[in-house]
């Protein structure tokens, strides 16, 4: 098999340069597993985990989800399991922590939990190399790295690019507004932003939003990243922890069939339904006030809509269900398995890589 091998390969310590991002509201176990058994990094997500921490915010039913478990035990069982089912294949994988203000106790908490899950368990160690942080502020985090993790944080923006490289990150995953659910209220797509972050920082940079294959994947290298971060193409993977009816949504919707409206923690790109068209609707409503970073609890007609739409994803109410996805959902019409993905990736982005210099006509 043809190998893309980057220096994100060797810093994390994985086969091929992709990571797979983090994805609430689910674990995303089976996910990471597959992922990670199949040479790229694995990520558990820990955002859904924390809903029971935060009632007056939290837009889901956590319970239902999850069971009675408190976050940080739900986190470590999570971390047990990825790492039994990737010990034969000695996989890597890592865990995102968004960082957000209105998250931060949840976060401090999940980071103590991981330390300490890697403390506590020698192939966890081995097997647990990332902490990516994202959707806040990565000052005070470059803790990660005195307890030995390579930390990544995510970023949409030059500016942000650069304020993390200041605290210390080890990568940073550079996400363009065409991604899915969390994105900036500043439209910088990946065509700008990728390749400006590349240039401002000397901190290896990873590609994130629209990067679906191989094409993709070379397309980011020749912007100057060293790698891929992708979040709706795993979803329709067959191991991906999501719901059937999300994963044939995004086999069904093309490029157009995404909207953005205010969602937990800021803008959200939703796949376009009846219930995203309420939530757009609603964020028109208030604005201006979303731009000015209007607090949390002063959006309860969009938190209703979003409790509502998280309780009709369980209940496969596809018109009313709240789904992410990003602009590559256009992109996306098979279902593969992670490792016939990741294999297909690599093998199609090595071979665009010798074609594309046959066509360029040399005077
Ligand atoms: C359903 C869904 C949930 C997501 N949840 C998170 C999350 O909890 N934390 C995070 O850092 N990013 C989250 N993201 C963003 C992804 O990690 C990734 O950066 C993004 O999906 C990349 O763009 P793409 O969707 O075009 O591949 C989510 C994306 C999707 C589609």
């Amino acid at each position: 098999m043809a190998l893309i091998h980057t220096e994100l390969c060797d810093i994390v310590g994985i086969k091929h340069p992709i990571l797979q991002g983090g994805m609430g509201p689910y674990k995303t176990e089976a996910l990471a597993s597959a992922v990670a058994n199949a040479g790229a990094l694995g990520i558990i997500s820990c955002i859904g985990m924390a809903a029971t921490l935060i009632p007056e915010a939290a837009p889901l039913d956590a319970e239902r989800l999850f069971g009675s478990d408190p976050p940080a035990v739900i986190l470590q069982k999570s971390i047990e399991a990825v790492t039994k089912q990737t010990r034969s294949s000695r996989g890597v994988f890592g865990v995102n922590i968004p960082v957000a203000s209105e998250f931060i106790l949840a976060s401090k908490m999940f980071v103590e939990q991981t330390i300490e899950s890697c403390k506590s368990d020698s192939d966890t160690e081995r097997a647990l190399r990332v902490v990516v942080t994202s959707a806040g502020n990565p000052k005070s985090w470059s803790v990660l790295k005195d307890e030995g993790f390579i930390w990544a944080h995510v970023v949409p923006s030059v500016y942000h690019a650069k304020k993390a490289e200041q605290a210390g990150a080890d990568v940073i995953v550079a996400s363009g507004h065409e991604g899915g659910a969390h994105v900036s209220w500043d439209p910088v797509h990946s065509m700008v932003l990728v390749p400006e972050v590349a240039k401002a920082v000397k901190t290896p940079v990873v590609g994130a939003g629209g990067f679906c294959d191989g094409a993709t994947l070379a397309a980011a290298l020749c912007m100057g990243a060293v790698g891929i971060q992708m979040g709706t193409r795993f979803i329709a993977t067959t191991e991906s922890d999501f719901e059937p009816m999300w994963k044939q949504a995004i086999l069904e919707r093309e490029e157009r069939q995404t909207l953005v409206g205010r969602g937990l923690f800021g803008p959200m790109r939703f796949l376009r339904n009846k219930r995203a068209e309420e939530i757009v609707e609603q964020t028109l409503e208030d604005l201006p006030n979303f731009f000015l970073g209007e607090p949390l609890d002063s959006n309860e007609k969009i938190l209703d809509l979003e409790r509502t739409g998280f309780n009709d994803l369980m209940d496969a109410k596809e018109d009313t269900a709240l789904m992410f996805g990003g602009e590559v959902v256009g992109r996306i019409q098979d279902l593969p398995s992670t490792a016939e993905l990741i294999e297909s990736i690599v093998r199609e982005a090595s071979e665009v890589l010798e074609k594309v210099p046959n066509f360029v006509i040399r005077e």
